[in-house]
Order: structure tokens, then C-alpha cells, then sequence
């Protein structure tokens, strides 16, 4: 295939779970995919996953939370491809805290990487991406929907991101580009190990019950992009927590205080 028919996609969050899985999801229909994130080595390893798809590689290696890190993903993107068809929005982190223990710094950092950051690249890219036509695509979560016990500072970053696309989607139709909000809920990745916790303890913490797997979520995103879907919630217990916070507010709330009187963080743990 010619470099110039090769869909262009860039990924943040690329070295992992999800991000990784869209690397090699687009890789298998032949584009060149920009690969983001902070551990070059493991960035190094999708890139030659991505190869053996039959797609191309490109390894940026930066923080999405230090603006010359997102300037020079940027610039190497429209350096090297000179145009944008999807971009990825998709590094990020989850916080497991109750509201009396949220850290005003922690959250403050929350925001800046989940929030901030697509912003930002957005903004940095919307030139290629407008000259493609192409699509923007935020990686938000049943929590951005549905906030669970012990998970209001992450959904709450959610919350801003699903507002901030609702926006841009209707700012930028009129220059051609798309965006698709996707919210998964529970996947098999290392997001709950990375998260940050209450007790302070960052390491294995088991994927949560009937997790999805993330290549299943990755086929759905790649379909969502060829088919300019707005929004896909990625499983039954996503369609059905956000269907009935919506239409049963009453019930499902009862249902968020027996929740917490559980125990919160575990059982919470399933609208990740
Ligand atoms: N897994 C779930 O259950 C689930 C459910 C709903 C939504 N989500 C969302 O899906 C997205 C991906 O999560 P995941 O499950 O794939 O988790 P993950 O395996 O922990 O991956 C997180 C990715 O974000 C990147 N990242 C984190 N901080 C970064 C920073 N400061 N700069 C650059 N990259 C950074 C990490 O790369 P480096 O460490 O290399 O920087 C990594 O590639 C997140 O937005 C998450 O909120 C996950």
C-alpha cells in the first residue's frame, strides 16, 4: 500500500489496555499509526505488533500533560503525514476515593491529564484533522454517565470530557470532522493497578467481574470511526446503567446508597 492511502491515526495512551488495542485494530486495516505515551519500551513493543498487523509504526514518546510533549506529537504527526484522519483521545487514569478523601492536588492532576490534555491535542491537531476530514475520538467511560460511589473524581473528569465533546462535535461538523465519545465500562487492562487509590497503594488490583476485553472494545471504536457513530457504549451493563440513571433517577439512586453502604470502591469497581 502507498504511504499516502494509509489512514493516519494517532493514539494517546498507546503503550497499554485500550490505547494499544486501537493501535493494532486500525494496524490490521493498514494505517499509520503514531503511537503516544510515557514508557518508550513498551511503545517500542506495540509499534512491532503493529508491523506484523500490516500497518506502519511512528513511536512519540511524551507526557500528554507537559505541553512541549504535546506540541512536538503535533508537529512530528503533521511533519511526517501532513494530515489527520482519526485522532485517539485515550491515555488517562481513574481515582478511587470518596468525596471526604478526595486530594485537592491528586484531582487537580486528574483533570489535567483527563481533561486538559485532549483538549489541548485537539486544539494542536484540528488542522490535519480538518484537512482529512477525519475524527476525533474521547475515550470517556460509563462514568462519564454514572457516577459510582468512590469514583466521583474520576467520573467527574469524565463528566467534563463527554461536555467538551458534545461541544467541539458541533463546532467542527461545519469543517467535516467527527467525534465519537466511546464509554466503555469494565476492560481487561492494568487501569484499575494504575489508578490512584484511597489507601494510597498503586500496584495489581484484579480487572473487575465480566470485564470486556480491550480488543473488543478496539473493533467497536474502529467501526464507529468508518460508520461516523456519535456514541457507543461498549457493553449491556454500560447500555443499562445509563439508560436507567436516566430514565429510573429515583431507584437508581436508592441503588448508589445500598452500593456504598457495601462497601463502595468494590463494588463501585464495576463502572469503571
Ligand atoms: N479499563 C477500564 O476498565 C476502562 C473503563 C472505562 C474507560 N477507560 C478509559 O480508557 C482509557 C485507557 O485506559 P486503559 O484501561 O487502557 O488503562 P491503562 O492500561 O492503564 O492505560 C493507560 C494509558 O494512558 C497512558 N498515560 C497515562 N498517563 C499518561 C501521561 N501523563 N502521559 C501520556 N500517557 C499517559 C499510559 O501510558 P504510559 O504509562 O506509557 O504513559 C497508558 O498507555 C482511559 O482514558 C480510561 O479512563 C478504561
Amino acid at each position: 500500500m502507498t504511504e499516502r492511502a494509509r489512514t493516519v491515526v494517532a493514539i494517546t495512551g498507546a503503550s497499554s489496555g485500550i490505547g494499544h488495542a486501537i493501535a493494532v485494530a486500525f494496524a490490521r486495516r493498514d494505517a499509520h499509526v503514531f503511537l503516544h505515551g510515557r514508557n518508550e519500551l513498551a511503545l517500542a513493543r506495540v509499534a512491532r505488533e503493529v508491523v506484523a498487523a500490516g500497518g506502519r509504526a511512528t513511536v512519540v514518546a511524551g507526557d500528554v500533560t507537559v505541553e512541549s510533549d504535546r506540541r512536538h506529537f503535533a508537529e512530528v504527526v503533521h511533519r511526517d503525514a501532513g494530515r489527520l484522519d482519526v485522532l485517539v483521545n485515550n491515555a488517562g487514569r481513574g481515582y478511587y476515593a470518596s468525596v471526604d478523601t478526595i486530594d485537592a492536588e491528586a484531582i487537580e492532576a486528574l483533570f489535567r491529564l483527563n481533561v486538559v490534555a485532549p483538549i489541548r491535542l485537539t486544539q494542536l491537531m484540528l488542522g490535519d484533522l480538518a484537512w482529512a476530514k477525519g475524527a476525533v475520538v474521547m475515550m470517556s467511560s460509563v462514568a462519564g454517565v454514572v457516577a459510582a460511589p468512590q469514583l466521583g473524581a474520576y467520573a467527574a473528569t469524565k463528566f467534563a470530557l463527554e461536555a467538551i465533546a458534545m461541544s467541539l462535535r458541533a463546532e467542527v461538523a461545519a469543517k467535516g470532522v467527527r467525534v465519537l465519545v466511546v464509554r466503555p465500562g469494565p476492560v481487561e487492562t492494568p487501569f484499575r493497578a494504575n489508578s490512584l487509590h484511597t489507601d494510597g497503594k498503586i500496584g495489581y488490583r484484579p480487572a473487575a467481574a465480566k470485564a470486556q476485553s480491550p480488543d473488543e472494545v478496539a473493533e467497536m471504536v474502529v467501526r464507529g470511526v468508518s460508520r461516523g457513530t456519535a456514541v457507543i457504549e461498549t457493553s449491556r451493563f454500560v447500555r443499562v446503567a445509563s439508560l436507567a440513571a436516566r430514565v429510573a433517577p429515583g431507584p437508581f439512586r436508592w441503588l448508589s446508597v445500598k452500593m456504598a453502604e457495601r462497601g463502595g470502591a468494590t463494588h463501585a469497581a464495576r463502572a469503571d
